[in-house]
């Protein structure tokens, strides 16, 4: 049998395929029914160890959209997960009765493990403070289709940076066009982790680390707030200490640039006022349903579909 492609790095994916991937989004956000029988046979099935509202609907929703159907569970508790199987076991097991596979865990990894045992295409939907694929895609495709293009950008990356699995995919991908310079603004103990500065050091790409959103914001095209992710720390009181470091509210966006882009991959919890959703440089909800389109064309990739 031919190897399945997965998704569970964005390098997994040329920068041509990518660059596919969001021509298919935006053929299908124009004619969403010359796509909507494209997958009647296929079954989709998502994997959740994890919490989750978007990226399991929109992934769900992206398969209903491709006429195709789905199965899963979104609370491990509910499936034999509960009596011990492995995530190797599941794997197999589910790919006997589903065409492709998304999944969530807060094992950083888990998904790689799980590629490595089958013959259906699985993508990464999130494992544990690591990386966030799928997200990345939408925020690509957001940027892309308002900005017009993923080069020559400066993009301000704001919160929780250590274990925000979304700003360590989407610096990793951005830093593969030209051009992009980061801020990465967080406290001294929620500081991007070495790995990433890594990626940045590879391929000469240009950053500052700072603690202070209005020293930067006067610079930036694009500002990615994130939550600070509680279910990922130690201790509640640093959580607590931590958790509001930034507040994003009408008086801060005063100094930023009109044509700057507000994102967030969702939830937020407090890091944006909502006071600031009506601004037009206020993207986060468009953000999301950028996510289905490039989920759908995504799937449509995975499995050939024609
Ligand atoms: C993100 C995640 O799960 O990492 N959410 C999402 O998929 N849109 C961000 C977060 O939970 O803070």
């Amino acid at each position: 049998m031919l190897r399945a492609r997965h998704l569970i790095d964005t390098s997994d994916l040329t920068l041509k395929e990518l660059e596919e991937i969001f021509d298919l989004a935006h053929q299908i956000m124009a004619n969403p029914k010359e796509f909507s029988h494209l997958c009647e046979d296929k079954i989709l099935a998502t994997l959740f160890y994890e919490p989750s509202t978007r990226t399991r609907f929109s992934f769900e929703a992206a398969m209903l959209r491709l006429g195709g159907k789905i199965i899963g569970f979104s609370e491990p508790n509910s499936s034999s997960v509960s009596k011990g199987e492995s995530i190797a076991d599941t794997t197999r097991t589910v790919g006997c009765y589903a065409d492709i596979i998304v999944m969530r865990h807060p094992k950083e990894g888990a998904p790689k493990v799980a590629s490595m045992y089958s013959d259906v295409p699985i993508i990464n939907a999130g494992d544990g403070g690591h990386q966030h694929p799928t997200q990345t895609l939408t925020d690509l495709l957001t940027i892309k289709s308002i900005k017009g293009e993923l080069s020559n950008l400066k993009i301000g990356c704001c919160g929780d940076l250590k274990f925000g699995r979304t700003v360590h995919s989407l610096i990793k991908t951005l830093s593969r066009f030209e051009n992009n310079k980061f801020y990465l603004i967080s406290p001294n103990e929620l500081r991007i982790p070495e790995y990433v500065k890594g990626e940045l050091n590879k391929n000469n790409i240009e950053y500052t680390e700072v603690e202070k959103l209005d020293d930067v914001i006067g610079d930036l095209d694009i500002l990615y707030m994130t939550r600070v992710q509680r279910e990922r720390f130690f201790n509640e009181e640093d959580y607590i200490r931590l958790k509001d470091s930034y507040i994003l509210d009408i008086e801060k966006i005063k100094n930023a640039p009109e044509k700057m882009i507000i994102l967030h991959p969702l939830p937020r919890v407090n890091e944006i006022s909502i006071e600031v959703d009506d601004d037009p440089r206020a993207c986060y909800f468009k953000q999301a349903q950028y996510g289905m389109y490039v989920r759908m064309a995504l799937i449509v990739k995975l499995l050939g579909a024609k």
